[in-house]
């Protein structure tokens, strides 16, 4: 056992088999109960699983029991949520014994290709990169997509030198050729650990190294790279490049993105606003990315009230087949700082309500602020439904700090009782 375990440490020396016994090995032991055999059973099932109350032993043992039915093994929210509520719980020896248990769970040809990826993904999610790289080795051929898959785990983990060292030694190792989309992780991960130089270098030595050409979403790492770096030559020169001769790309919603957050880092926020109008009209529309940072610009430049004008068209802005794009979590609570800020507090109440009809609750300095204002402007019965409304949204610790808020307003706390 101890010598396994040492072996499991150095998982380049073993083979496939050793590989599972590794994972297996590794797993706390959790008795199963008994297997669901009706779909009413398994329904049942996945319903406790879900269940907040479901304790993370408990979630393991009905996961365990769950296994055998290929429906499970196929419900990719469930496996996410499963292992999201365990590792949130630093469970994470329950998350290696249900996923190292699930790869064994059916015959074969089980675990395809696509299972082991999703593994990769999810054991990268659970934050246990290290099993990530255990599942990659089980990949048989290894594959291009799995070292994408590998290459993203790393970087979501923020191992940004371990994905290049990887990106440099397993394709020659084990006879993966590289294709486009790990080159773009590659280039992505380049661009997330600051070296936007050996990212362009990346890029431009694709086709000749890989027979690759980058597509636009290379350009778009590039592109993040030089605006986070603040290389607004490079970047503009790099934008003509994608629509010019050499490159005859079509930038798509990330490149629009990118060049509004751009003009908006500069104070130049009308423009972005400007370049939001024409991407529609050039066939890419807008996303809710492209309005917050628009509005993020806009308010930051204390511009709250085209920022409200831009807020309101996001319902009616056209879409590939439908339109509307929704406001989320992120756009209230910009425009409501603003808002208040500027001591607007009509539109503010409008947006801190529609918020709440969300079931989110803004932060509590601007809710404040609100209710001040509401007061000032002598429009308590408004200022106390926005208290009631918070009440009910705040949610778990904060509900606490809430009622310290709320007893800074007795005079709307006493009339609600009267
Ligand atoms: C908008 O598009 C960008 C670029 O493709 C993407 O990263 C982002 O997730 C999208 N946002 C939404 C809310 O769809
Ligand atoms: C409004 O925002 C500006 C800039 O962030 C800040 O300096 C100012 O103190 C804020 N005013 C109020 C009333 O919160």
């Amino acid at each position: 056992m101890a010598s396994a375990a040492a072996l499991c440490r150095s998982p380049s020396l073993l083979s496939r088999g050793h590989l599972l016994v590794c994972l297996l090995s590794t797993q706390t032991q959790l008795t199963n109960p008994p297997t669901p055999t009706t779909p009413a059973d398994l329904s049942r099932l996945k319903s406790s699983i879900r269940d907040a109350a479901t304790s993370p032993d408990a979630l393991a043992t009905l996961f365990l029991s769950g296994l055998p039915h290929p429906a499970f093994l196929a419900d990719r929210p469930l496996f996410a949520l499963s292992v999201h509520r365990l590792a949130s719980a630093g469970r994470r020896d329950l998350v290696a014994s249900v996923l190292s248990s699930s790869l064994t769970a059916l015959p074969s040809p089980h675990p395809s290709e696509g299972f082991l990826l999703r593994l990769i993904s999810l054991y990268s999610a659970a934050g246990m990169p290290d099993h990530s790289l255990t599942v990659f080795r089980l990949v048989n051929p290894p594959s291009d997509r799995a070292l994408s898959a590998l290459l993203s785990a790393y970087h979501d983990n923020r191992l940004y030198d371990r994905a290049v060292r990887a990106f440099k030694t397993l394709p020659a190792d084990l006879g993966i050729k590289p294709g486009l989309v790990s080159h773009n992780v590659l280039l992505k991960v380049l661009v997330a650990s600051g070296d936007v130089a050996a990212a362009r270098t990346a890029f431009d030595e694709m086709p000749d190294t890989a027979g690759v050409q980058p597509d636009i979403i290379s350009c778009n790492e590039i592109l993040k790279g030089y605006l986070n770096a603040g290389d607004d030559a490079a970047f503009d020169q790099l934008v003509k490049e994608i629509t010019g001769p050499k490159r005859r790309l079509k930038p798509n919603v990330g490149t629009y993105n990118l060049r509004m957050a751009l003009l908006c880092s500069k104070g130049r926020s009308f423009e972005a606003e400007e370049l939001l109008d024409a991407m529609g009209a050039n066939g890419v529309p807008p996303n809710r990315s492209s309005f917050n940072t628009v509005i993020k610009g806009l308010c930051n430049e204390g511009e709250v009230g085209a920022a409200m004008a831009l807020f309101k068209r996001m319902p009616e802005v056209p879409r590939q087949n439908s339109k509307g794009v929704s406001p989320n979590f992120e756009t209230y609570i910009m425009l409501l700082e603003a808002l208040v800020n500027k001591s607007l507090f009509d539109p503010a109440l409008e947006v801190c309500k529609e918020c709440l009809r969300n079931k989110w609750a803004p932060p509590f300095q601007a809710v404040k602020g609100l209710v001040q204002g509401l007061l000032k402007s002598r429009k308590a019965k408004h200022a106390r439904e926005v208290l009631m409304a918070m009440r009910k949204a705040v949610k778990g610790d904060a509900k606490q700090e809430w009622i310290k808020v709320e007893a800074q307003f007795p005079m709307l706390l006493a009339d609600k009782k009267a």
